[in-house]
């Protein structure tokens, strides 16, 4: 589950109210650990995703971000034409986050695994050239067709700058690392191309030559058709799917090339009842014969109900 230290729990927004900011929370070692234990305590997940956010990685490049509340994330948006980031400056100011990846390994039980992760350089772009979160990635897209080689240049920083950040995640107890590719289904053939597979492989493939046996899982969320180039393209070992994605085609086309992370849609967890053990169900008969990590198919929204994460967990679970 995504946010799954997220805003439907209490002790999540207790100790959010202690931290000030949200980018506080997520630089402050002490209690970023705290946040990604809560849900393990409460629910003994397989795996912990590390408490922090995509976009402390502009925040480090030296881009001003800040979160607005009830709104989501602002920043100063970056003007391709002159990029003034400071990739020398990303592992010191990342370190706090770091250090909460080695404290949470130590915390810890050693049977449950803990995900690293980054935002894909493309979904990354689209917020740090709209300054905010928009609906259509409007501005990103067009400033990939009207300054290709800006583009170019802003995907290498954030390339080199992801294979910095998840190296250090996997040397500091991180067991797999997750590339978030929120709006991975916006481009079309050639975009997805250009802008989400090549920059995803160049970072599995840099990765790999830092940290040989890295296990990597990509989300390129609404990629659909192209999951099985996705899989192929980038080397990734397991793949995450969205909630639209055709399961019949997730385990024909997509499992027989990577195991599949997914997919229950997070509405499930708002709404419960029958339609939701159904709906697990539905996952876990048409997936379950090969390889998957049962999960939502994004992440969970903060009306979503803890006593229907618990009927849903208790579902999946007595069914292994
Ligand atoms: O599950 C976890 O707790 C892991 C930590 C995590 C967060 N964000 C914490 C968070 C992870 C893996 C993310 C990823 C992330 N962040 C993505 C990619 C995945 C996805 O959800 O699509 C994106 C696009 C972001 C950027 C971001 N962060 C947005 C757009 C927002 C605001 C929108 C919203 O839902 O409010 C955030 C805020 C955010 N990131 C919260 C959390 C727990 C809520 C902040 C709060 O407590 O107020």
């Amino acid at each position: 589950m995504m946010r799954q230290a997220g805003r439907y729990l209490p002790e999540y927004r207790a100790t959010r109210a202690k931290a000030g900011s949200f980018l506080d929370l997520c630089y402050a070692p002490a209690l970023a650990t705290e946040v990604t234990l809560q849900p393990i305590r409460r629910f003994g997940f397989d795996a912990a995703i590390l408490f922090s956010d995509i976009l402390v990685v502009p925040h480090a490049l030296g881009q001003k971000v800040w979160f607005v509340e009830g709104e989501g994330p602002r920043l100063e948006p970056v003007d391709l034409s002159r990029l003034s980031l400071e990739p020398d400056r990303l592992l010191a100011r990342l370190e706090p986050v770091i250090e909460t990846v080695s404290r949470i390994r130590a915390e810890l039980p050693e049977e449950t695994t803990l995900l690293g992760f980054c935002g894909a350089p493309w979904t990354l772009i689209t917020y740090m050239i709209a300054g905010h979160g928009t609906a259509d990635q409007l501005p990103a897209r067009r400033a990939a067709l009207i300054d290709p080689e800006g583009m170019d240049r802003l995907v290498d920083v954030l390339v080199n700058a992801s294979i910095d950040y998840l190296t250090a995640q996997l040397r500091a107890g991180a067991d797999a690392v997750q590339i978030f590719d929120t709006w991975a289904g916006v481009l079309d053939d050639a975009g997805f191309q250009r802008l989400v597979i090549e920059p995803t492989k160049r970072i599995v493939a840099g990765l790999r030559e830092r940290v040989p046996d890295a296990r990597v899982i990509g989300f390129p969320k609404g990629a659909g058709g192209h999951l099985p180039a996705y899989v192929q393209e980038t080397g990734v070992d397991a793949v995450g799917i969205d909630w639209q994605a055709s399961l019949d085609f997730a385990r024909d086309a997509v499992q027989p090339l990577a195991a599949v992370q997914g997919n229950l849609d997070p509405l499930h967890l708002v709404t419960g009842g029958e339609a939701l053990d159904a709906a697990v169900d539905r996952v876990l008969n048409r997936l379950g014969g090969g390889r998957l990590i049962f999960n939502l198919g994004h992440g969970i929204t903060p009306d979503g109900l803890i006593d229907n994460v618990a009927r849903m967990l208790a579902r999946v679970r007595g069914r292994l």
